[in-house]
């Protein structure tokens, strides 16, 4: 602080922003070790006043030693992953002071007690093994003793026998139409996965197969989906890891009643449609009997598969039906080299490692409290959402793994939208609000729509590169003054008045992660590269990120109020605020006769 008081003249402004920053990051401890006040000190002392602008014009070579370009073993094309990290507010140093704190939080060792199947969700007994799912080398992965691998192999031999029946037509609905429309009914990881992933892979899916979600207990996400298909032509696939999830078995169960209404009301013979109509993903063989889906129809998988990173396991049948087993097998090939990268690269070029490391300098020492994922691509639209879940359910935690409160910031709030409709809606904010939010920019080099002669896509990723180079670059007052005066015939006094407004600070970091081409194997890598960066700053931060504890709360308040909801039924156990509501609900049902 006082170097920075000494080496020069600070507005106002600058001067309480300096505060600011040197009051957070002095109170963030997220380790005893000397590495972490090493950062802090790095930070106060001079990563706080980095500019990247001057950073780029005294180093040509920026871009060259602050990148990473991975190449991919991918069939489809020669593809690769890049993460340009250059437009970030580091230097050699920042990087230099950070990979230490890594090292020595014990990093890689944990790294390798979850790829070799240690119970590290030790709040649940758990191992976290979702790498196994994908793990297309020959090693075998032990849980209590017992290899996994040849179980998982023989579900994937599972899925590629339905999943190919249902894309050929070989297996058919009740009255022996073949499906066109597949239904998953899942919630949280049974969900958001299959949602995005099939969502980003939409040119890869089968043409006659139209799949739908149903995942929120709002019985208008079932009516409207029930609406749009056929039921004799489709596939209901229940994907719940527990099967006891309340949204999932009351939207399963409705679904099987509106099926077995729709078929007694039309005449047909209803005997053994479940086993026709319905299929199961889940690890709790006992519960999907009694809800009366045939054994044969179970995929099933393990508790050592987190809900959130269950996509890679058969919680991804939708998935395989929509793109084919192969392209599945891709997805997960995918994953398995950057799992393999984020194994073996030495840290300094480790993708995930660098996308965590950025990420606590900027959570802990500059303050920022969000975390945006932009992809300029629309068919990853609902990628940010499903990230939503994997980061801050997994880090959304203040519990360390030694069980005392954490004394540093932990997981970031994380929002995002595709680019360009979020340039026209929020981006206002991360370019000349008050807060400082780092953002991923994530694209393709090609497109699979290269509409108007690829105009559309260039126009696309000019966006790109012209948001992030702003955000970096700002514009000063000087600029938007010599800007007004020749664009507009504007008085000097108009000048004074519009100029402040048009000023950017710039310096907002970004990263600038591009695949080559968007393909099942790019995705898996995409995916694994943020996941692996999450499992990195749980372990950083020494919380458990497997477990989610916060979520199984809401689950149990629910249950206490839905037997209160009776028409005009009073209560009283709770605050006046949720009393009051309870009633206006139940004076509804009353008048409406519900
Ligand atoms: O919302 C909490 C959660 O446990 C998630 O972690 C999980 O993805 C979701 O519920 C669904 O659970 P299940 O697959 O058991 O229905």
């Amino acid at each position: 602080m006082l170097t920075f008081l000494r080496k020069t003249k600070p507005t106002k402004k600058e001067l309480y922003s300096a505060v600011e920053t040197w009051a957070h990051a002095r109170g963030q401890v997220a380790s005893d070790h000397p590495s972490w006040s090493a950062i802090q000190k790095h930070f106060l002392d001079e990563g706080r006043f980095i500019t990247m602008q001057n950073e780029f014009a005294s180093d040509p070579d920026r871009f060259r030693r602050f990148h990473v370009k991975k190449q991919l073993s991918d069939p489809e094309l020669s593809n690769y992953l890049l993460l340009d990290y250059s437009k970030n507010l580091i230097n050699d140093e920042t990087m230099r002071k950070l990979l230490e704190f890594a090292r020595a939080s014990g990093l890689e060792s944990m790294r390798d007690k979850m790829f070799r199947g240690d119970k590290i969700n030790f709040t649940e007994n758990r191992a976290v093994l979702h790498v196994a799912l994908r793990n297309r080398s020959n090693r075998s992965i032990e849980v209590d003793g017992k290899d996994v691998m040849p179980d998982v192999t023989s579900v994937l031999a599972h899925m590629k026998d339905f999943s190919e029946k249902v894309r050929s037509g070989a297996v058919k609905g009740q009255t022996g139409k073949t499906f066109k429309h597949v239904v998953n009914i899942g919630i949280g990881g049974s969900d958001l996965g299959p949602v995005m992933v099939t969502q980003a892979l939409a040119p890869y899916c089968h043409e006659r197969l139209k799949l739908h979600f149903v995942s929120n207990i709002d019985g208008t996400h079932l009516a409207e989906v029930l609406k749009a298909v056929n039921l004799e032509e489709t596939l209901f696939v229940v994907a719940s890891k527990t099967f006891t999830t309340a949204e999932t078995i009351t939207n399963a169960s409705s679904a099987k009643k509106a099926l077995l209404d729709d078929f007694s009301s039309r005449g047909i013979a209803a005997g053994g449609c479940i086993a026709k109509h319905f299929i199961a993903l889940s690890t709790n063989s006992k519960a999907v009997t009694e809800f009366g889906i045939d054994g044969n129809n179970m995929f099933e998988f393990w508790d050592w598969v987190g809900g959130r990173y269950s996509l890679w396991s058969s919680i991804g049948m939708s998935i395989a039906i929509a793109i084919g087993m192969d392209n599945f097998e891709m997805l997960l090939s995918g994953a398995h080299e950057m799992d393999k990268h984020f194994c073996e690269a030495p840290l300094e070029s480790n993708m995930p490692v660098i996308m965590a490391l950025l990420g606590i300098w900027y959570n802990n020492m500059f303050g920022a409290q969000t975390h945006m994922i932009l992809p300029y691509d629309q068919y990853l639209v609902r990628f940010a959402a499903y990230f939503q879940q994997g980061d801050m359910e997994s880090n959304g935690k203040f519990i360390t793994r030694n069980g005392t409160r954490v004394a540093c910031s932990t997981g970031p709030i994380i929002l995002g939208e595709p680019g360009t409709g979020s340039q026209h809606s929020f981006f206002q904010l991360i370019h000349q609000g008050t807060k400082l939010i780092p953002c991923d920019f994530v694209g393709c080099m090609l497109s699979h729509n290269p509409v108007a002669n690829n105009l559309h896509h260039k126009m696309l990723m000019a966006n790109y590169f012209a948001q992030t180079e702003a955000l970096m670059k700002g514009k000063t007052e000087e600029e938007v003054r010599t800007e007004l005066s020749k664009t507009n015939k504007l008085s000097p006094g108009a000048i004074d008045q519009i100029a402040p407004h048009k000023v950017f600070e710039g310096n907002r970091p970004t990263n600038s992660i591009i695949v080559k081409k968007m393909t099942p194997f790019s995705l898996g890598a995409l995916i694994s590269m943020y996941e692996m960066k999450i499992f990195t700053q749980g372990v950083l931060w020494n919380i458990n990120s497997f477990d989610q504890w916060g979520v199984e709360l809401g689950k149990a308040l629910a249950s206490v109020i839905l037997p209160e909801l009776k028409p005009s039924q009073n209560i009283s156990s709770h605050d006046a605020s949720t009393n009051s509501l309870i009633a206006l609900f139940n004076s509804a049902l009353a008048e409406a006769k519900l």
